[in-house]
């Protein structure tokens, strides 16, 4: 299985993409999960995610906190789509499983400075502060990394956050710029790709039919997550942004996009956070990114359902 480390503020979707994860060791290893501040406060992402690890019936899976802010700007939160407590949806109990002193910042330096070189995939699906910091204080950690595959930005679908941006690069602009442009090779899942993955009511109503924990709180997840993206936009269900990252490493066939530039708007108060992808390569700056922006939906589908089964 490809070893990977799950860095989150989880988040509904981000709850869907950690379960699809621990459903498949076959093809996954999780060697660790790295909370950060973003949708919710930090004291909540790490709460929520050891909610889920015990959802999933792995409460030995470790749980780090890390970052409780962007690196230069005030932490902007999205309780608005996701609730108060980030998990809104279904009810569940808090959890029984520690979570780790080490901060999480520094279980990603320590984990990769042991690790063979391109061994470890980092798979963020909130704000890049952890990762960017790991990087800016322990640069030789990029060696260890085999891609980066993460959910961010927007071309096409533009912004959902502001006009011309996407949350999670949003919220921690320059620590995506570091990312951007760390010649590690990076996987990115932008809306454009990830308003295709809608949860429809055949596809919620799977989810419930699996009749496990699991499928039934996705379902009450999805139901919950839904409500924000059909009245803002019409939508057909719940986008599962997140969970095109962890489906990408099981199945990288359901995905197809472009390898191009990718640079990250830092200055600009009006357009704060926009991924300025070069689609149409109208510029001579070297590709840094596979930036997605198709899916095979009813395969992911497929595919989520089916692991979700296996919980
Ligand atoms: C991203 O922002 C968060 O609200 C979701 O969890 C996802 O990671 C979508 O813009
Ligand atoms: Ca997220």
């Amino acid at each position: 299985p490809r070893k990977i480390i799950i860095d989150t503020d989880p988040g509904q979707d981000d709850a869907v993409a950690i379960l699809l994860a621990l459903a498949s060791p076959e093809e996954i290893e999780v060697l660790g999960i790295t909370c950060v501040a973003g949708n919710v406060p930090l004291e909540l992402t790490s709460k929520n995610a050891r909610i889920i690890c015990e959802l999933a019936g792995k409460p030995d899976v470790k749980v780090f906190a890390g970052c409780d802010r962007p690196l230069g700007r005030k932490l902007v939160t999205a309780e608005h789509v996701h609730g108060e407590t980030g998990l809104n949806g279904p009810v569940l109990p808090d959890p029984v499983m520690p979570l780790q002193e080490q901060h999480g910042v520094d279980f990603l330096i320590e984990t990769l400075r042991a690790a063979a070189p391109k061994s470890v995939t980092l798979c963020p699906l909130g704000p890049l502060t952890n990762i960017a910091t790991a990087l800016q204080r322990a640069p030789e950690i990029a060696e260890a990394v085999q891609e980066i595959v993460l959910m961010g930005g927007a071309y096409f679908e533009v912004g959902n956050i502001t006009p011309t941006a996407e949350f999670n690069i949003y919220v921690d602009p320059q620590a995506a710029d570091i990312v951007f442009k760390s010649e590690i090779r990076i996987i990115v899942m932008p809306l454009d790709v990830t308003h295709k993955a809608l949860v429809t009511k055949p596809r919620n109503d799977a989810f419930r039919v699996i009749g496990n924990a699991a499928g039934t709180a996705v379902a009450q997840m999805t139901d919950f997550f839904e409500r924000f993206d059909k009245e803002k936009y019409g939508s057909a269900g719940a986008p599962l942004h997140d969970p095109c990252v962890t489906a990408y490493l099981i199945n990288p066939d359901l995905f197809a996009g472009r390898h191009i530039n990718v640079e990250i708007e830092t200055q600009s108060d009006l357009t704060m956070g926009m991924t300025v992808a070069d689609w149409w390569r109208v510029t001579d700056r070297p590709a840094n990114a596979l930036f997605i922006k198709d899916i095979d939906a009813d395969g992911f589908f497929a595919l989520l359902t089916e692991r979700l089964a296996r919980l």
